[in-house]
């Protein structure tokens, strides 16, 4: 199915849209299962979603459980955590959710991505219902960064990378996000312009590009924010 896109102008009809997915989404499951997975990116782009979500009253935060997509190999309290602004910007204001998994960051790097694969994999093929995705300029997501090792894992849920900059990451990988229910982007940043144009180019060559790879999926929705 082509790729729905929204764009904006306003950082607050972004979020309070992008939220307002979210929020359709948990209810439409919670008709059909007793609970909903959804994986959450780190980033800029996705704090304000994440205040609105911490706002919003209706959503029935007992039943979702929340995991991460992926984190900087960085203590939990390090700024650079992806935790600490997921725990900040939502989870220290919202109702006490099913279950929250996270990295264990304290542990060497492989044992940290081999415990979190350990906790998808014994979900199943289909660990997630829902993953929100930021994208970077270079058209990485998640952790997944162009031309890298992690692109190349096919079979685990979880895997080790690293960003240009050389920090470690760990992070959930393509098969992760592929077999989730539903994707949701969100991409702010004029920086990002021509590489959006190129992952929506059916015929732009690059099919490298880890973003381009993910708008393969069946079910993926774009709130991109034009500055
Ligand atoms: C991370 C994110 C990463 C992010 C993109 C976009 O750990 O940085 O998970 O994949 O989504 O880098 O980041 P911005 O939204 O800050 O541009």
């Amino acid at each position: 199915m082509t790729p729905l896109i929204y764009n904006y102008q306003k950082i607050d009809d972004f979020a309070q849209d992008a939220a307002a997915a979210v929020e359709d989404f948990i209810a439409l499951k919670l008709e059909e299962q007793d609970s909903v997975a959804i994986a959450l990116s780190g980033g800029k782009s996705t704090i304000q979603t994440y205040q609105e979500l911490a706002k919003n009253k209706k959503i029935e935060w007992s039943k979702v459980e929340l995991f991460m997509v992926d984190e900087r190999y960085v203590s939990q309290g390090a700024d650079e955590s992806n935790f600490k602004m997921i725990e900040k910007e939502l989870l220290s204001k919202i109702d006490p959710i099913k279950f929250f998994h996270g990295f264990n960051t304290n542990l060497p790097l492989e044992k940290a991505a081999e415990e979190y694969d350990q906790i998808l994999e014994a979900r199943g093929r289909k660990a997630f219902d829902l993953v929100i995705l930021g994208m970077g300029e270079d058209g990485h997501t998640a952790s997944l960064f162009p031309k890298s090792e992690a692109l190349k894992e096919k079979v685990k849920m979880v895997t080790t990378s690293h960003s240009p900059d050389g920090m470690k990451r760990l992070t959930i990988t393509l098969p992760a996000i592929m077999s989730s229910e539903k994707v949701i982007f969100l991409i702010q940043g004029g920086e990002k312009k021509t590489m959006l144009k190129k992952i929506q180019d059916e015929t732009s060559a690059d099919k490298n590009i880890p973003a381009k790879m993910v708008l393969k999926h069946n079910h993926v929705e774009l709130f991109i924010l034009n500055p």
